[in-house]
């Protein structure tokens, strides 16, 4: 199986799973934490679950690395970076707009999937091809100014001035990563020393396929393997240049 179909097949046992969760009636309750700290809800386990049970009846020999379970090991062929759930509180307070995001690195390619659950809208970044939305080359839309901002007491709004009434926070950030990436979005901008790889591997994938770029703020190279990061990811080189001057003030 490729990789491609395999993500298909993980979005879809994602989004099944995510169904039979919110009919239940108990999507939103708490059951246990995350292994970076967060919460994890009944809805976020199911889809987790779904996706670890796919890999273990299919023998997928990767390494899975997932937000509420962190590490399980079934192999070594690859990575597989999965946030089964991204926009928990937007799905369950009724905002569509989440996501299921998943990223495979493997020795020279990677693939992601960012997959939106709320209605049919998928983009995929393939490493050497480029990016796709909904299974077509993407286009990108026309020069929008508007930039997704998650601040924290307020860092950031000041060297932002110009950009400050264009200013979105949409509460699923590989959506917002992938909407840069076609430019709805002009920027995605985090500062509050949060991201972490599962939040957004597979978005860096799709964006950076299609000529984005996603970097520390200070125009640094991410480091996956850490957790806890700031980004900036832009639209092109041009506005990420312009946007990295902007933040050093
Ligand atoms: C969250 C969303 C949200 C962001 C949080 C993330 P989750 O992901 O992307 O926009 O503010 O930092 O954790 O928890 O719904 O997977
Ligand atoms: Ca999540």
């Amino acid at each position: 199986m490729n990789d491609r179909t395999l993500c298909w097949h993980l979005s879809e046992s994602v989004k099944q799973a995510m169904e039979y969760a919110m009919r239940s009636g108990k999507a939103h309750e708490i059951v246990g934490e995350s292994c970076l700290g967060g919460t994890t809800r009944y809805f976020d386990k199911v889809a987790e679950t779904a996706v670890v049970d796919y890999l273990a009846a299919h023998k997928i020999p990767c390494e899975l690395v997932s937000e509420e379970i962190g590490h399980v090991s079934f192999g070594d062929e690859f990575i597989l970076y999965l946030d089964p759930i991204d926009g928990s509180n937007n799905a369950l307070y009724g905002l569509p707009f989440y996501c299921t995001s998943l990223g495979i690195m493997r020795d020279g390619s990677s693939y992601g999937l960012v997959r939106n659950l709320a209605w049919e809208e998928w983009y995929e970044g393939i490493s050497e091809y480029g990016s796709l939305y909904n299974g077509r080359p993407l286009e990108h839309t026309p020069s929008s100014c508007m930039i997704s901002l998650y601040t924290k007491k307020g860092k950031y709004i000041e060297e932002l001035q110009d950009y400050i009434s264009k200013i979105r926070c949409l509460g699923s950030v590989a959506l917002e990563v992938c909407y840069v990436a076609k430019g709805s979005l002009l920027a995605f901008i985090d500062v509050r020393d949060k991201m972490r790889t599962t939040d957004i591997a597979a978005a860096k994938i799709v964006l950076e396929s299609a000529g984005g770029v996603m970097t520390g703020l200070a125009g640094e190279p991410l480091d996956l393997d850490e957790n806890h990061v700031n980004i900036i990811a832009a639209y092109d080189a041009k506005v990420h240049a312009s946007l990295v001057r902007a933040l050093r003030g």
